[in-house]
């Protein structure tokens, strides 16, 4: 297998082949030539097509191995049946990136020819940016090897899209919006260069300040995860995710599993990871500019500064929503703000300047809030008033961040009509951060303090990997449970095996034995002391409790010969081919709180883990967060807290607060054993009881499901 390129080539190209240039101008292998010539690129210039001739004023070659110098990439821009065939010139002349156009590929079902192109250009050291892709626009080069818009404007957001339609659009939307890229890179099929590939140049490549990502599917999450952790510690990646299916949960066989739609997974990823989630394309696009173009704050506190008291709420509002701290320092800010707010307005945050508020009133807020040791960002909003005119603002702005600098965030949302539209406008033209809702300014300066906090606590955190070793799990004994397992041709443990896996990992289980006769059953009981729990045991049957096969609370001998015979009964009854193992007779455990903590192996970013509020209702109730594994304790308690369950924990109405910490070690616990044992395909428990702080978790249902052999 050929070397790896660096991804800096493909980005920094110092020279191009187009193969498919055409000498017609309707044609993509004409466009394509068009616009790298329009983009100045200073590199050379190789058309390639049988006819010879010249495109646009450079010689064009009929084969590519007829050019005498090293090429760097090859734009493919011919239909796909011919793709494969003209890779062998490539190859010879050991081009380094392969950009291939063509549709036609795996999007409608040709998987085997997009397949035979990525394992012929691995084995002679290309890679493969496609196939189905607009190209590639890089201004460091710079080159705009696309068939897209002819001009792009040059900035510092880099943009990576999955769809080729929406990324041509948002090349014409970012320069509405004054949005300028550093690159925008088509990924399409991914067929080798994904995501990870054009994180790892954009994360250090120092022109790039944010990085926007359009995410259709993850095809490998695990490189995926590697690649954002060492990016979002030092700049902000922002992600927009289509495709809510659910598709392939639906059959999985765990709480766990039918739980995890990719969607919610993805979302939880990516948060762990430290990437923000836009919601909508506007709000990615207002994030990456304010983010691009803002400096970064110093602290917490932000200040909003109104001139009317309901727009005020609003932004309150919103600062809580996207987690905006305001700060309430109340003597600070009437010394702050005493000789700028008129009598009947406000000091306190909101600062109300009030409906009468002239430009040169907002001018000294804003210069105090600047000066301000106290204050670290502002949120300025504007009611059209009678008092002045809006576009007042736009002098007096470029005035005041020339001589003060703007050295804090500051977002503005100016309200009202058309004449306040058109104001939003030239700030924006002037490169101010303004928006014409206050939602969009508050959200916009909240994603850039989730980026300020991600990229403080990555900084800080230790590795996962190390806090996991300190973990003391008898991995052995779980082999060798497991291997029993597998002789047998079982997909799963019996309950007695999962408790023993627990047991060897220093999960608390209910006092359990099984019982092969009604004498025993009795025995066992005696034994454990009253009450009882008994449950049939059968390699036959999954879910228990559908069949009958479940008894609670039994408090005496006679009551535990009555459950015996009742379960035998219904399993004989509900399921008549079950091959019945015997009875578990457990302790009755009771008290606590019920949550549910399993792990699994996902199709698209390996072992994750799972929590959530647990019993019999989890699909339900659907309380649940997941997150990759390996992970922290803090991003443990993350993952807890982001759960309704957590204030049960946390001890509601008077109750104690629940032994987080050892909810902590389970979770952690269940994804070692997962990734530990490559037979293990899920493990669940639930109901897992929280007991108060201080007296640990008991892990009462255990499920452990075995990947099916030969895998
Ligand atoms: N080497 C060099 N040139 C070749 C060639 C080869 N092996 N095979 C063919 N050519 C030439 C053709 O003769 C033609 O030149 P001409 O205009 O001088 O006759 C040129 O390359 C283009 O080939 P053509 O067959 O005319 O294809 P096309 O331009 O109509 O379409 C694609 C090619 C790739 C654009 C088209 O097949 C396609 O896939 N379109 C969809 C692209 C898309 O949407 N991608 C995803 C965007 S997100």
């Amino acid at each position: 297998m050929g070397k790896t390129t660096e991804m800096k080539y493909l980005f920094e190209p110092r020279s191009v082949a187009i193969i498919g240039a055409s000498s017609s101008p309707d044609k993509i292998g004409y466009k394509i030539v068009e616009n790298i010539k329009a983009s100045g690129y200073k590199g050379k210039v190789f058309p390639i097509n049988p006819k010879g001739g010249e495109i646009l004023g450079y010689e064009v070659f009929p084969n590519i191995e007829d050019v005498k110098d090293d090429i760097d990439i090859a734009v493919i821009s011919i239909p796909a049946k011919f793709v494969f065939d003209s890779l062998s010139g490539c190859a010879k002349k050991r081009v380094k990136f392969l950009l291939i156009i063509a549709s036609g590929f795996s999007e409608i079902g040709n998987l085997e020819e997009e397949q035979k192109i990525v394992q012929y250009a691995r084995q002679n050291g290309m890679r493969v940016l496609g196939p189905n892709i607009f190209g590639i626009f890089s201004a460091s080069a710079p080159i705009n090897a696309t068939f897209g818009p002819k001009y792009i404007k040059s900035g510092s957001v880099a943009i990576i899209t999955q769809s080729g339609a929406l990324g041509v659009a948002m090349i014409g939307k970012t320069s509405a919006e004054r949005i300028g890229l550093s690159a925008i890179v088509s990924v399409g099929n991914k067929s080798d260069i994904d995501e990870a590939d054009l994180l790892e140049y954009l994360g250090s490549h120092k022109d790039t300040k944010v990085i926007l990502m359009y995410i259709e599917g993850v095809k490998n999450g695990e490189k995926l995860i590697s690649a954002l952790y060492k990016v979002t510690k030092v700049k902000p990646v922002i992600a927009i995710k289509a495709g809510r299916s659910k598709r392939g949960a639906i059959a999985a066989a765990s709480h766990t599993g039918s739980l995890a739609g990719s969607d919610e997974i993805f979302s939880d990823v990516m948060k762990q990871c430290g990437v923000l989630r836009a919601e909508t394309i506007q709000e990615a696009l207002n994030w990456s500019k304010f983010l691009a173009t803002s400096p970064k704050p110093k602290g917490e506190d932000a200040v909003i500064i109104t001139n009317g008291g309901g727009v005020g709420v609003i932004a309150t509002d919103a600062c809580e929503k996207f987690g905006v701290n305001l700060y309430d320092n109340l003597n600070d800010l009437k010394v702050t703000f005493s000789e700028v707010v008129p009598q009947f307005g406000s000091v306190k945050n909101p600062v109300d300047l009030t409906g009468q508020a002239t430009i040169l009133d907002y001018e000294k807020a804003l210069q105090a809030s600047l000066k301000s040791k106290s204050i670290n960002s502002i949120i300025c909003l504007f009611c059209e008033t009678a008092t002045f005119d809006a576009n007042d603002f736009i002098g007096s702005l470029k005035n005041l961040s020339s001589n003060a600098r703007f050295t804090k965030p500051v977002a503005f949302a100016l309200f009202g009509g058309e004449k306040v539209e058109s104001a939003v406008a030239s700030l924006k033209r002037e490169g101010f951060s303004a928006f014409t809702e206050v939602y969009e300014a508050v959200s916009s300066l909240g994603a850039l303090y989730s980026h300020y906090r991600i990229a403080k606590e990555l900084a800080s955190q230790q590795s996962a990997e190390q806090e996991l070793q300190k973990l003391s799990i008898d991995m052995d004994a779980i082999s060798e449970i497991i291997n029993i397992a597998k002789q047998e041709k079982r997909s799963f443990l019996f309950q007695n095996e999962a408790q023993a896996v627990m047991k060897a990992a220093g999960i608390r289980t209910p006092k359990t034995f099984i019982a092969k006769s009604l004498e025993e059953a009795v025995l066992f009981a005696e034994r454990i002391g009253y009450p009882v729990v008994m449950k049939v045991v059968s390699r036959d049957i999954l879910h228990k409790s559908d069949v009958g096969g479940v008894m609670l609370d039994l408090q005496t001998k006679e009551e535990v010969i009555d459950a015996y015979q009742v379960i035998m009964h219904n399993c004989k009854r509900r399921a008549p081919s079950a091959r019945i193992d015997g009875i578990e007779i457990a302790e009755m455990i009771k008290g606590g709180v019920e949550v549910i903590a399993g792990a699994r192996r996902d199709g698209a970013f390996g072992p994750i883990v799972m929590f959530g509020l647990g019993g019999k209702y989890v699909e339900v109730m659907k309380d649940v967060s997941f997150r990759a594994f390996p992970l922290t304790k803090r991003e443990a308690l993350k993952m807890i807290s982001e759960t309704k369950a957590y204030s049960l924990l946390l001890g509601t109405r008077g109750e104690e607060r629940k032994d987080i910490s050892s909810l902590i070690d389970a979770i952690l616990k269940v994804g070692t054993i997962l990734c530990k044992s490559k037979d293990i395909s899920d493990i669940e428990i639930n109901p897992l009881l929280i007991y108060d702080e201080g007296e640990g978790a008991c892990a009462l249902d255990i499920r452990v499901m075995l990947k099916p052999q030969g895998d």
